[in-house]
């Protein structure tokens, strides 16, 4: 990898996976899922719901909230990138004979949906937040399109909360460790960044401030364990976390020279390589009720 990835299409295609082996991209695969099974059942679908997927990407929420709603109802692919609807409209398609019910394509950015006020019954979502800087305007517009009654079902991972490279390592092992681990806690605390700058608390604020009457917000933390191999290394310094935005690498670069960086990424596989880590990561699935 490390080029330029193209657009949305590309990414949840092939990019997020590019530094996963073949047992963890299918594991991968299975976990996102699980995710998408919980959203749907926490949204409460019901028969003719019309049900918005917003930032649906490749449709991971949307199918099967097509599949949930059995015929009835309706359900709106809604994206701020036209590669993404058209790439949905290609998978139904290609498999219209296995596709039942009706759907809209919407082009909408998240913070300004076109649909009228109280026009859904269900907003589904994952991983679109982390995207977006100004979390409370999105969150505003997804209540904004529900109905009164109507629910939000999201998902998002709490970047900010990930273990860091610094973490991984003896600092012994590594030159500079205390100013790559100070860059690095700025670049991951960083408030101007969508990435980073929120977590479970600054949501439930979020969504009160928005006018959401109840609700609830479940935090799953998960510690995974793999072996280190140094182009898995590669991967996680240049592969961007989103299509046009900066990798590990670029945000380093923003405090090191080019050959710094480079000594720290030869470091971290000298020191990673073929050990076993353990990695930590947040996530918040949440649902809310206006
Ligand atoms: C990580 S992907 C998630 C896609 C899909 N929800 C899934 O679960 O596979 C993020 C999606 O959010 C969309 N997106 C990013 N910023 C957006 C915005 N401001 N408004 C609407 N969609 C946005 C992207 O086009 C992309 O499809």
């Amino acid at each position: 990898m490390g080029e330029t990835c193209k657009n949305w299409t590309e990414w949840l295609s092939k990019t997020r996976f590019a530094s996963l082996t073949e047992e963890q991209k299918t594991q991968t695969l299975n976990w996102l899922s699980l995710v998408g099974d919980i959203i749907i059942n926490s949204a409460k679908i019901e028969e003719n719901d019309t049900v918005i997927d917003i930032g649906t990407g490749t449709g991971l929420l949307a199918f099967k909230a097509l599949e949930k709603l059995n015929g009835t109802g309706c359900v709106i692919f809604s994206d701020m990138f036209q590669d993404c609807l058209d790439n949905c409209q290609e998978f139904i398609n290609a498999n219209a004979e296995n596709i039942k019910g009706q759907y809209k394509m919407l082009l909408s950015p998240a913070d300004k949906i076109d649909l009228p006020e109280g026009s859904v019954d269900k907003a589904i979502m994952r991983s679109v937040l982390v995207h977006i800087v100004d979390k409370q305007s999105a969150i505003n517009e997804v209540c904004r399109v529900l109905k009164k009654g109507g629910i939000f079902s999201f998902f998002e991972p709490v970047i900010s909360s990930n273990t860091r490279y610094w973490e991984l390592v003896r600092p012994e092992n590594i030159k500079n460790y205390e100013a790559f681990k100070e860059a690095e806690n700025t670049f991951m605390t960083d408030f101007s960044d969508s990435l980073c700058n929120f977590d479970e608390n600054s949501i439930a604020e979020n969504l009160d401030a928005a006018g959401f009457s109840d609700g609830e917000i479940n935090l799953d933390n998960v510690e995974s364990k793999y072996i280190v191999s140094a182009p898995m290394i590669d991967e996680w310094f240049n592969n961007p976390p989103a299509p046009g935005r900066p990798t590990i690498k670029d945000r380093f670069l923003r405090f090191f020279s080019e050959e710094d960086v480079r000594e720290y990424i030869k470091d971290l596989k000298r020191e990673l390589t073929g050990r076993e880590i353990t990695v930590r990561t947040k996530s918040i699935f949440a649902y809310a009720v206006k």
